[in-house]
């Protein structure tokens, strides 16, 4: 059932071109709009939305944090991410204008669902992104957008993370698509350009060996830093939490400009600090993160770099470049996380861990 595969994990990051395509299938008219009716809510309660509130946790949280930027930037809607954990536990201000947007892949995480009944009690509506059909949290929100990865095996989340990122930004458009925001022509593009996502996924997976190799050659460090701006940073906590998960390693992710406030003193000879770089569109940002690579590198560090195709400004401070795709800022995470689930896969298994099971942990967390 591993199909030729080593792995349940290997295949299922091999199978997310698939997976993002059934995600997106059906839901982009041919007139270029978006519809999503499943989701159950009116365009009149969409445009009364003040504010939104993601809940989740894990994976499903950095997926979270990505819809952030998405929702803010394309809907225009003020939008909270939060640890289901942390949720209920504070005094969550929740009105009828409230959205929230569970994300699990299982849906049955114990912590998200108290989060939902907790939203529920307030009488927030409550919308969630799941994988898993006829599982808890879409019989108790109020509507759902589903994921179409397919069953997920591996305990890691590798092809649910990516569809779940497909998800938000459907959504996001979706509300800016209903809401008309001043990203009209922009919302248009970017519908297109997610139905050719796919193929980018899947060219990344072609040039993946030397990812492989990288791994193994670093299965004895101590430790692996990951750092990121903005969508960046979210894939650096991923990438970060994947190599915790199944290398058993210390592995941390850091919003690059935070570096200087603290982390930039766990820097020695040769650590390896993976590096997400934005497209070099976003001027300010690539080339901000481009100071903190030479930054780091100065003080000894061993520079693993991921930078769209062909970016020469960052070349000369990478002691490792992964080439990925050119897509915009905002859909890159769907390019730049798959050498991350590639690196930790390989490296775990290089150390010799069961990366389908690793040691502690579940597929679904159905206790608090
Ligand atoms: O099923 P969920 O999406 O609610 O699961 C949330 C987390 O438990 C999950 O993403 C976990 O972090 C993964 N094992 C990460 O690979």
């Amino acid at each position: 059932e591993k199909g030729g595969y080593d792995a349940f994990m290997l295949k299922e990051i091999a199978e997310q071109p698939r997976a993002v395509a059934d995600t997106l299938l059906g839901r982009i008219g041919a007139d270029g709009r978006l519809h999503l009716d499943e989701m159950h809510i009116t365009d009149e309660q969409l445009r009364e939305i003040d504010k939104i509130i993601i809940i989740a946790c894990g994976t499903s949280y950095h997926a979270g944090m990505i819809a952030k930027y998405a929702i803010e930037h394309w809907a225009g809607v003020p939008c909270e991410v939060e640890f289901a954990s942390e949720f209920r536990y504070r005094d969550p201000i929740l009105t009828k204008s409230t959205l929230v947007i569970a994300i699990s892949q299982s849906g049955e995480s114990m912590d998200t669902l108290m989060a939902v009944r907790h939203a529920r009690e307030q009488k927030a509506r409550v919308l969630c992104i799941c994988n898993v059909n006829g599982s808890t949290m879409p019989r108790e929100c109020d509507g759902v957008l589903y994921t179409h990865a397919g069953p997920e095996v591996g305990v890691a989340a590798t092809k649910t993370f990516l569809t779940q990122l497909v998800a938000v930004y459907l959504i996001a458009l979706y509300i800016a698509q209903v809401r008309g925001t001043k990203w009209g022509d922009e919302v248009f593009a970017m519908v297109q350009l997610l139905g050719s996502m796919p193929e980018k996924v899947e060219k990344v997976l072609e040039t993946m060996e030397p990812v492989r190799e990288l791994a193994r050659s670093l299965a004895d460090e101590k430790s692996v830093l990951f750092l990121g701006r903005h969508v960046g940073f979210p894939v650096a906590l991923e990438g970060a939490l994947k190599l915790k998960e199944l290398a058993y390693m210390h592995a941390e992710g850091f919003a690059a400009g935070e570096l200087k406030h603290g982390p930039i003193a766990l820097i020695e000879d040769g650590l390896p600090v993976i590096v997400v770089v934005p497209p070099r569109a976003r001027d300010v940002l690539h080339d901000k993160i481009v100071s903190n690579i030479q930054e780091i590198r100065a003080r000894g560090a061993r520079t693993i770099v991921i930078a769209e195709e062909g970016d020469d400004s960052v070349a000369p401070y990478a002691d490792t470049l992964i080439e990925v795709p050119a897509v915009p800022t905002l859909l890159q995470p769907l390019v730049t996380t798959i050498p991350l689930q590639v690196f930790s896969c390989e490296l775990a298994t290089a150390k010799g861990h069961d990366v389908d099971q690793p040691r502690n942990l579940a597929k679904s967390v159905t206790v608090e």
